[in-house]
């Protein structure tokens, strides 16, 4: 059958990016993006879901003939904090529909990503691995922790061929992350290029694993194209990309802006941050389907300012506007 792709979440900061390279893989009319509200000027098929309908799902399901689905709806860790009871709804009701559509219409194959997140005190800071002990002090952390032993269950329960990584935190030019205690290294990026000061919600010298997006993209369609048998973890694997801390992104900044002026004022994220690993051990992700990642903060930082300067010098301020 042909693959007919369903991306769920697809005006996030990944899902906005992910669907622009499944179509260049697959084709336009083989990917169908979705979101609660239709993307401005989105060039492709997009159908209008809210994922806590699970009829909805179906409806689209059906519509297009959908092989394959890639749920990344979900609430985030620092806006989760707000409403701790209606994030966990969202995000495990949201998750359970996609399951349960997944099974029902023998979906060849499913996406879900998890989080660094996932991990609390009782897990090791630096070079965490895939199997140490969970214990997340957010909604959002519980709800992927879960969440990630309820995909295993499908795929132990009813072969359904379902995957995941836990992603760091991902920076890229394209999009902007919505309501995450990494989320700085995104606007830092922005601030830097518009010339205003940057006031910096965690502390100078933490350190948490990051991800440019480039390479996230690249280990999610990695991880997705790589033969069943190879595929050993079945919760969600840790993927690397580099880490660092607020204070050494200013250093690389100033490289290029040397009037960067920051101030550091941590609030409630700090307390999530200081909990998440500083780094992670991904050798599982290496040995079962070889994941590697290419950029260090040197590559991210001229790469977003040059983009970021580029979107600006077209005249717009609005950073809400997304850039392929
Ligand atoms: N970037 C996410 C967050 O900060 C982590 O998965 O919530």
């Amino acid at each position: 059958m042909d693959t007919k792709i369903l991306v769920i979440g697809a005006n996030g900061q990944l899902g906005s990016v992910l669907t622009g390279e499944l179509q260049k893989k697959f084709g336009d009319d083989h990917v169908i993006a979705s979101d609660l509200r239709t993307r401005e000027n989105y060039k492709g098929i997009f159908e209008i879901i809210d994922a806590t309908d699970i009829h909805r799902i179906q409806e689209v399901v059906t519509k297009h003939k959908i092989t394959q689905i890639y749920h990344l709806a979900a609430i985030l860790s620092a806006k989760g904090e707000e409403t701790p009871l209606a994030t966990w709804d969202i995000n495990m009701k949201t998750l359970f529909n996609v399951l349960e559509v997944s099974r029902k219409n023998t979906i060849d194959k499913v996406f879900f990503p998890s989080s660094i997140a996932v991990f609390g005190e009782g897990a090791p800071l630096e070079n965490t691995p895939d199997d140490a002990y969970l214990n997340p002090a957010t909604v959002y952390g519980i709800s992927k922790a879960a969440g990630e032993n309820w995909a295993q269950y499908y795929f132990l329960r009813y072969g359904l061929d379902i995957r995941s990584i836990r992603y760091p935190g991902v920076i890229g030019y394209q999009s902007l992350p919505g309501g995450g205690t990494t989320d700085y290294a995104v606007d830092i990026y922005h601030k830097a290029v518009l010339k205003e000061d940057f006031n910096c919600f965690l502390k100078e010298d933490t350190m948490l694993p990051m991800i440019f997006m480039e390479d996230a993209i690249r280990a999610t369609i990695e991880l997705m194209e790589a033969p069943k048998e190879s595929i050993t973890v079945r919760t969600s694997y840790n993927i690397a990309g580099i880490s660092f801390s607020p204070e050494e992104v200013v250093t690389e900044i100033r490289k290029l802006y040397p009037d960067f002026k920051v101030k550091y004022k941590p609030d409630f994220r700090q307390e999530i941050a200081s909990r998440w690993p500083k780094s992670i051990d991904d050798a599982s992700a290496t040995q079962d389907w070889g994941w590697q990642p290419a950029f260090d903060l040197k590559d991210i930082t001229e790469i977003m300012v040059e983009k970021l300067q580029e979107k600006y010098k077209k005249g717009s301020r609005n950073k809400e506007i997304l850039m392929f």
